[in-house]
Order: C-alpha cells, then structure tokens, then sequence
C-alpha cells in the first residue's frame, strides 16, 4: 500500500516565533480532527528544524528540511549536511526543488550527490520533478520529466529508492494560483509511475507521488482523488494551519 502523505513547505518564511506558533496550531488541530493514516510533514527553513522536531515528538508528524549539502563535512561555509539535520530530528528532506534548480544551481548532478547524502543518513527524500511553462507550451514536459527521473532517481538501488517520495510540481503552477488540471495531474503521474516501473519493476506502485502547484483546501479533494496521486507538497497554503488541516482532511 503506498503511503498517503501531505506535506508542507514552508520555503523562506517566518520568524522562530512563526514557526513554533504555526506548528503548536497545526499540532493541536491534528490530535483534535485528524483521524487518518495521512502522513503529515512539516518543512520549515533551517534554524526551525529542530524547534519544529522538538514540537512534534510526540505526534506523527513528521519534519522535513527543504535542502541539504551535496558533501558530508568540512569547508563548505553556509551549507546544512544530512547528518546535522538527521542531527536537528527531522526524517526528511525536500531535494530538487524547482526553486534550488532555478536560483542556487540545483542540476541533476549535484542532487544525485545530495539524495545520495541523505539517504546515507537516514533520511527520507522528497524528490521533486517538473516541466517549465515553455517545457509544457513546446510539448516537452514528458521528455523534462523523464529527464530528470532518469539522471538521478534511476541511479539509485531498489533500496535506496524505496526511501524515495516523489512530488510533481509542474513549475507554472507553483506560487502561482494556476493549478494543473485534474486531468493533466492524472496524466503525468501516471507518466512518471510509468517511467520509474522501467527501472524499479512492480517496487514503482509503491512509491507515492504527491502533487505541489497552488494545491489549496479547494481544489485538494478533488486533486487526491486521482489514482496515481497519493498526497500533496503544499507550499502557500502550508503556512495557514486551517488550510493545511483542510487539505489533509480531503482524502
Ligand atoms: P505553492 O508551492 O503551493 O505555493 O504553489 C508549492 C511548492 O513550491 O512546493
């Protein structure tokens, strides 16, 4: 059975106070209204991480970073390694943002170095994929896909994915307000279970792969309900704890 799984990026917002304010609501909102196996995750910037894992330690939500060092230790000023977030308590990471590919030089490359990393230490990788607005005008938002499947999730052990979620987050509709269509969602997961089943065999149904681009609390049920679609990367709409408990509570 794959695992259903919401999680919120919170990107590079908030302060400290923020942070420990939004996940004590989310927390309480949780324990009083959700009653489901929907795995939680919370991604707050760096120097909340711990704070955040502290929190949640009792619960089931999870923590997540929103990057991590393509390199273990040593000289590299202003980088965050994989063990010092395993370190801070959160069991996750988000790798391949669409952000980090942008503006801070995130190629296939240097993510397969990082899933690498954090996979060595413990962590779960969400591992995020998806075409341009040209990429989808021209026609070649499967190729981009495929893409960047192929140069790094392909490149890892059926072990090693199994640590694996995957998120499409078509790049157009991330901060957006224009969500991809349920029927064009429906296509492209379907794609990318198709692509990795190439490389992974029957291990591909069990990956969840979660929808991020202007995901709210309405348009999340209907998004959910699509069968290849097992969850949602929530950006905006993550930093309101009542919005974010609704889209949990649409599967
Ligand atoms: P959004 O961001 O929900 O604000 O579009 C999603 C993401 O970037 O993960």
């Amino acid at each position: 059975m794959r695992r259903k799984i919401v999680a919120g990026n919170w990107k590079m917002n908030g302060t400290l106070d923020d942070a420990i304010k939004l996940t004590s609501e989310i927390a309480g909102m949780y324990k009083d209204e959700i009653n489901s196996d929907v795995q939680v995750v919370l991604s707050p910037p760096f120097p909340f991480l711990n704070s955040v894992s502290k929190l949640t330690n009792n619960t089931a939500i999870k923590v997540a970073a929103q990057n991590c060092a393509a390199q273990a230790s040593g000289a590299f000023t202003g980088e965050v390694s994989a063990s010092m977030i395993t370190s801070c308590g959160a069991g996750y990471v988000i790798l391949g943002h669409s952000e980090r590919r942008t503006y801070f030089s995130d190629t296939d490359e240097v993510l397969l170095l990082k899933v690498r990393q954090a996979l060595l230490n413990g962590l779960q990788v969400i591992f995020c994929i998806g075409e341009t607005k040209a990429e989808r005008e021209s026609n070649s938002h499967f190729d981009c896909v495929e893409k960047q499947i192929l140069n790094v999730l392909s490149q890892l052990t059926p072990d090693e994915f199994a640590k694996c979620i995957v998120a499409y987050e078509p790049v157009w509709a991330i901060g957006t307000g224009l969500t991809a269509s349920p029927a064009q969602v429906q296509e492209m997961h379907h794609f990318i279970r198709e692509v990795l089943k190439k490389q992974f065999g029957e291990q591909a149904s069990e990956t969840s792969i979660l929808y991020g681009g202007s995901c709210n609390e309405n348009n999340a049920k209907e998004l959910f309900a699509l069968p290849d679609v097992d969850g949602g990367l929530i950006g905006g709409a993550s930093l309101k704890s009542r919005s974010f408990i609704s889209i949990i509570k649409s599967f």
